[in-house]
């Protein structure tokens, strides 16, 4: 089970899709926006659970760049319970974890904003788990930005286009300096990636199950931990 891999030593890096919200509200006849609330509890006791295994680094869906698409108090209610867990429930200090928002953070409110730098800023010397939050966030965004950032830099005549290999690329998306992730697993029965990591997944193991978001435990985790760990990687070798 999960306890028997070493996944701090190993650099174990998990992504979560938090998908399912919606539905779960809808079968108990709630607003979309309770599902929501559940489902940052989830986010808030599994990210707990994944330090208490010694997971290097968690990677969670919150909010993509599709996502403002959504009703407008939809798109609201999420925003709020975010920033209600930066200002509440985040305890960088105690928790050790370092913590990175992942995402174009642009259009987002000035005092999230802030709040996020706040607690990049705080938290950079801990030495726990990575918690990356993924907020406005979108794989083809993110290359995007990468691509005009290099091309801007070729443009100055500080970098010569052969000088571009995969690595270049790495170091200028929001994961820069980050182990890409081992796995990435999306509850609700849906089998898609939806434009999360896009570049980082290339031999990343999914593990689908079919829970909802809300209803995830951390037995669904230790599940999902012993799938993987019956995986064969060859990363394209045999
Ligand atoms: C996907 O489920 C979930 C989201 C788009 C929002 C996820 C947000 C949270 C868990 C809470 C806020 C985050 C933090 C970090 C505190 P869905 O709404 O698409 O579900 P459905 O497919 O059943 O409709």
């Amino acid at each position: 089970m999960a306890q028997q891999l070493d996944t701090r030593a190993e650099g174990l890096h998990i992504g979560f899709i938090m998908d399912g919200n919606g539905r779960w509200a809808k079968k108990r006849g709630l607003p979309r926006n309770a599902g929501h609330r559940k489902g940052a509890q989830v986010f808030q006791d599994i990210t707990r659970y994944c330090n208490e295994l010694g997971v290097a680094s968690a990677s969670f869906y919150a909010f993509s760049t599709e996502n403002w698409k959504r009703p407008a108090a939809e798109v609201a209610g999420i925003m709020g319970l975010f920033k209600d867990y930066l200002v509440k429930a985040f305890d960088y200090k105690k928790e050790n974890n370092r913590v990175c928002f992942l995402g174009d953070r642009t259009p987002l409110a000035k005092d999230l904003q802030e709040l996020m730098a706040e607690i990049e800023e705080g938290s950079r010397q801990n030495t726990g788990m990575i918690l990356n939050v993924a907020i406005n966030y979108g794989g083809r965004d993110e290359l995007v930005h990468a691509v005009r950032s290099i091309a801007g830099q070729v443009r100055e005549g500080g970098l010569l286009p052969e000088q571009i290999d995969e690595q270049l690329i790495s170091d200028r998306l929001y994961t820069a300096g980050q182990k890409d992730p081992d796995f990435i697993l999306r509850p609700s029965g849906e089998m898609r990636l939806s434009n999360f990591l896009l570049w980082q997944c290339a031999y990343s193991e999914f593990i689908y199950m079919d829970v909802l978001w809300p209803d995830f435990t951390r037995h669904h985790l230790d599940l999902a931990l012993d799938e993987y760990n019956h995986r064969s990687r060859r990363f394209g070798g045999i």
